[in-house]
């Protein structure tokens, strides 16, 4: 069949649901049967009757990636968003309905908001912030460390991520536990939430005024400063999108590298061995289960054809990460010539890729290392097989890491003191 001839998205029955990819046990298998029945670009569904293209090729979403001119990123190019077909209260909403901000932009736009998140990270005191969240890991522990168990995601990698940046914007740990709060009740429903949304903008209000009139050496006031950034609602976008984009990735990287290390006894072995340093670790999870599993989204402004595929103006393309890293044509069969390769898709490609590479390197790398250095005798307290991980179309966070240790004495309060300054 000729590739013009071949129905289009929303005509194709019986697709897989993309769900089924991050649910799975062995999410490659599933990748891998749908690169079988139709190549490196394979429809899914997203919710019943919502269909997408799910991109599995690792050349195929640099195409898409680097290509502004035919996919956007804004949700407003979306054919089913347009026309209503998507429910207004979908759970898609969070990652997929349009907000005013650098994520959801294309072109100048994108690069008018892009700019100041860009220079704001490479103008941070990397000592300074390393110092920081050493020491909110090691206060998270200390709340914990005598009791002998703990559950390493809700008390630890779900905590460590949000406190760390919030306190790069200048954000006190009470106000930066309101605000973790806030945008999980407000990302949790795309339906418009009065509350939360109000407890948020207080937050970030206060913020704000505190370092209009005191500035300090953090991105709130770095924000502030930019000429790029017009109004407080843009100033404010930019924050919560910082947040709420580190927020989930990280917590993912940081429990999915504790599970491997305390459920997979090879890698745990390998780590301890000295024959994969931590960094190599942390490669290894981002090439194998990457915090974003699938990435939304792209949509194309023209019709096109993709991997052999398709592709009608309106379509959204889904980016699979996971599966692109996994991609047979980017391996080979020496594993030594894979340490130290950084060709994954975890963070994206093209002028969207993850600005805070560095920051979230850090934020992980020194989350994992603390837990391990300060639990000691740290082991899982359920079998491997019961970890259950979060329902979602996006990422394989575990649910929970319960783990046993043996409890520490009392952690004198001034070390911890000492640690923040
Ligand atoms: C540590 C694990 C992290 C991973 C794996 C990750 C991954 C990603 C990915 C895949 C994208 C989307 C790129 C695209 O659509 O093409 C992205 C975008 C973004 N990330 Fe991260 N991220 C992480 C941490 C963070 C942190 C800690 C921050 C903030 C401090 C952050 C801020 C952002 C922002 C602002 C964007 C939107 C950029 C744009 O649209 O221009 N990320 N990230």
């Amino acid at each position: 069949m000729q590739t013009a001839d071949r129905p289009g998205l929303s005509d194709l029955t019986n697709l897989v649901s993309i769900s089924a990819t991050t649910a799975a046990r062995n999410p490659q298998a599933v990748y891998g049967a749908l690169r079988e029945r139709w190549g490196f670009v394979a429809p899914v569904e997203l919710e019943p009757g919502i269909h997408a293209w799910l991109v599995l090729g690792h050349q195929e979403i640099c195409q898409v990636v680097r290509n502004e001119q035919l996919f956007s990123r804004d949700p407003n190019n979306w054919r089913l968003y347009a026309e209503g077909v998507v429910a207004p209260d979908s759970g898609l909403g969070p990652m997929m309905f349009p907000r005013d901000n650098a994520y959801f932009s294309d072109g100048d736009r994108h690069r008018r908001l892009r700019a100041p998140i860009d220079e704001s990270l490479a103008g941070l005191d990397e000592h300074r912030m390393a110092r920081f969240i050493r020491a909110t890991c090691t206060d998270l522990i200390r709340r914990f460390g005598d009791q002998g168990t703990a559950d390493l995601v809700s008390d630890y990698a779900a905590v460590v991520p949000m406190l760390t940046v919030a306190g790069l914007f200048g954000i006190d740990r009470d106000q930066g536990e309101q605000l973790r709060q806030g945008l999980i009740a407000l990302f949790s429903s795309a339906a418009e939430s009065q509350e939360p949304a109000q407890m948020v903008e207080r937050i970030l209000t206060n913020a704000m005024a505190s370092r209009r009139a005191a500035p300090g050496d953090d991105l709130t006031t770095a924000f502030l400063r930019h000429a790029n950034l017009r109004d407080d609602a843009e100033i404010q976008q930019s924050i919560v999108l910082m947040i709420s984009a580190g927020y989930e990735t990280t917590t993912s990287w940081i429990a999915q590298t504790l599970r491997l290390m305390l459920a997979d006894a090879r890698f745990a072995g390998r780590l301890r061995g000295g024959r994969l340093g931590l960094d190599d670790a942390l490669d290894e999870v981002l090439w194998l289960d990457p915090p974003m599993s699938n990435m939304p989204a792209r949509y194309a402004l023209v019709d096109c054809t993709i991997g052999g595929m398709p592709v009608k103006r309106g379509d959204a393309l889904i980016l699979g990460l996971s599966a692109a890293n996994n991609d047979p044509r980017v391996h080979t069969d020496d594993s030594w010539l894979e340490v130290g390769n950084r060709s994954h898709l975890a963070w994206s490609a093209g002028p969207h890729a993850c600005p805070a590479q560095r920051a979230g390197r850090m934020i992980t790398r020194i989350a994992v290392d603390t837990a391990l250095h300060q639990l000691h005798d740290v082991e899982l307290a359920i079998p491997a097989e019961e970890i259950v991980l979060l329902p979602s179309p996006w990422t394989r966070c575990p649910a929970s890491l319960p783990v046993r240790f043996t409890p520490s004495g009392p952690v004198d309060q001034q070390t911890v003191r000492r640690a923040f300054r």
